[in-house]
């Protein structure tokens, strides 16, 4: 009930819409109250012989005409708002998880799996959208029906309408008591289809990979057996309900039993008049119908109430600003200092120990290391991506742990370790930061970025299409228009992750000339696994296990003999391969 309440609560601004349905559904039922009552009334007029009046008949036969033609154009109307409602709910929800998808924290996402998070939304949508329609066509017809039905059924025959009214309290018991079994078979149902529909996403966006693998056979297995173990539960599940559908059906036949043996009765020994007698089986016939939507009705509410739990639970998350009280980021310089920082991602694992480092306004810092040693977990705290453990992250002595998050990655451009671009134009991937530009500061930033050449070769240039992901791009032409789309942005902090690792020599070192131009006057990180990209940083840190080992200038570790000297030596000379493999760099 809980769950059916946030649903109307998360809808709540289709009110209109479920009142209009609701007062036209009433109308509707109204008007086939009105069948019964009529045919008993001509059946009286039957037994008239001679005075039968043709008019009257006439008459009697023109009301069911014109309670037809109303009852078309009101269930035609009824439908048309249903549809609207229908797409109204689909927007509501659909924007509502979006909306709250957008801010919640990283971590969630690392735990989902995409296709998981989409299938999610569609099953959620589809389920509330077909349930609000039922509620509001087939739930209020039912319980005005019911109503009316059983007051004028009352009018005819009091122990009639009695014995009819007991059939609902038992038929709801009946049905309630066996949706538990149900909702179980449905949770796990769920499980299986978001297990499947996950993978599946996973395959088709990767799809090279499973080719090159060989890997479609074991992929579509996957897929199938998901959907064999689907198969496998809804066979009992839907056992279950027919046995217990029957079950309530037969309560429901033997009240009727009595019912017309009564009604046949009285109107044998003529306490019924034959029109009252025809009348009153109408009536209670009509009522039937109401009795079984509400199999109906509970096997939409079960799915409901089982589908949408997934959804609420989304919506439920908390989000990843952790202060409502938090302030904008003011950055003046630029100085940035971990202080203490302790992290882990999974609450076991520490990959970040007792950090602590301050990069002063425009200095460059670069992180080396080991891969895995925490150097773009370094770069994620920075963006607030995740939070430290323990210790503080500061930006100009703002502690970032109480500033707004918009606010702060306003202040940070970045280019990742993976390009990260999205279908669109090459246009609309550089201007990613803001929604009004100039062409000529897009063309500024392509240039820079040394993307400006090969973006003019395409026939569309700055309107080139670059598909999913970009992947219509080379690497080396995805990271510079990640590197563009950073320079673009303009931002006080620049955090540059692998940044040139996909450009050859000669396109590095035209690149590397560009960021050393954006970087001017500016607070970088920046992280490299070259060290010819960062030989003219302020200061290297390296990080070991996430820990600083050493840090210096470069001119200053180089002759230190520690880590990064050894690095320096190995790719100087092109030597050791074991032992650069070890610090996972490459000359
Ligand atoms: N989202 C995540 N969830 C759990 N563990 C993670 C996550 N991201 C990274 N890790 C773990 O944290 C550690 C540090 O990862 P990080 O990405 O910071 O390394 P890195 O120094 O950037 O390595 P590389 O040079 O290969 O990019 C690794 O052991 C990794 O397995
Ligand atoms: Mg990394």
């Amino acid at each position: 009930m809980q769950q059916i309440r946030k649903i109307f609560s998360a809808t709540k601004e289709l009110k209109r819409y479920y009142i209009a349905i609701g007062c036209f559904t009433v109308f509707s039922a109204l008007l086939t109250l009105l069948l019964p009552a009529v045919t008993g009334k001509v059946i009286d007029l039957f037994g008239q012989g001679e005075d039968f009046d043709i008019s009257k008949a006439v008459f009697y036969a023109a009301v069911i005409f014109l309670a037809d033609i109303l009852y078309n154009i009101i269930t035609n109307v009824n439908g048309y708002i249903g549809d609207q409602m229908g797409f109204h709910v689909r927007r509501i929800l659909g924007n509502k998880y979006y909306e709250k998808l957008m801010i919640l924290p990283q971590q969630y996402f690392d735990n989902e799996i995409t296709g998981k998070v989409v299938n999610r939304l569609e099953r959620s949508v589809g389920q509330i959208s077909d349930f609000l329609s039922a509620f509001s066509n087939n739930f209020l017809q039912f319980i005005f029906s019911t109503i009316f039905g059983l007051v004028v059924i009352g009018f005819y025959s009091l122990p009639v309408a009695l014995f009819l009214a007991a059939l609902y309290p038992i038929y709801i018991f009946m049905t309630t008591r066996s949706s538990g079994l149900w909702m179980d078979y449905q949770d796990k149902i769920n499980k299986n289809n978001d297990m499947a529909f996950g993978r599946f996403n996973e395959a088709i966006s990767q799809i090279r990979a499973v080719k090159s693998f060989n890997q479609e056979q074991r992929e579509l297995n996957y897929y199938q057996s998901k959907l064999a173990k689907i198969i496998s539960l809804v066979r009992p599940q839907s056992k279950h309900w027919h046995i217990s559908d029957f079950k309530r059906r037969l309560v429901l036949n033997v009240i009727f039993f009595a019912v017309f043996c009564f009604i046949f009765i009285q109107g044998a020994r003529g306490a019924l008049t034959a029109g009252d007698a025809v009348a009153l089986i109408l009536y209670s016939n009509q009522i039937r119908i109401p009795i079984f939507t509400i199999s109906f009705l509970v096997d939409r509410t079960q799915r409901v109430i089982s589908n949408s739990k997934d959804y609420f639970d989304v919506i439920e998350k908390a989000d990843e600003e952790r202060n409502a009280q938090a302030k904008n980021l003011h950055v003046h310089d630029g100085r940035v200092e971990f202080k203490n920082v302790t992290f882990s991602y999974d609450d076991k694992t520490q990959v970040l120990s007792d950090l602590n480092f301050t990069i002063e306004p425009g200095e460059k810092i670069a992180l080396v290391g080991e891969s895995g040693g925490g150097k773009t977990t370094i770069t994620n705290l920075l963006m607030g991506f995740y939070h430290p453990d323990n210790g503080q992250i500061l930006v100009d002595k703002q502690n970032i742990a109480d500033i707004n998050l918009p606010s702060l990655r306003r202040a940070v451009g970045a280019v990742f370790q993976t390009a990260s671009l999205f279908s669109g134009t090459i246009t609309e991937n550089i201007s990613y930061s803001k929604s009004s530009y100039k062409k000529k500061d897009i063309v500024a930033a392509a240039k820079a970025a040394n993307a400006h050449q090969f973006i003019n070769k395409f026939k569309k240039d700055y309107d080139t299409f670059i598909g999913e992901r970009g992947l219509k791009l080379s690497g080396g032409q995805q990271q510079r228009i990640a590197i563009a789309r950073a320079i673009f942005k303009n931002a006080p902090i620049l955090v540059l992750d692998e940044a040139t690792s996909s450009l050859d020599s000669k396109s590095e070192i035209l690149v590397q000339a560009a960021l050393d131009k954006l970087m001017e006057n500016r607070t970088t990180i920046i992280i490299a696994h070259r060290l010819s990209t960062i030989a003219n940083v302020d200061k290297i840190l390296v990080i070991d296990g996430g820990r600083i080992a050493e840090q210096g200038s470069p001119k200053q570790l180089a002759k230190s003999g520690g880590i990064y000297s050894q690095l320096l030596k190995m790719q100087k000379d092109g030597a050791d391969i074991e032992q650069l493999k070890k610090y996972d760099m490459v000359g």
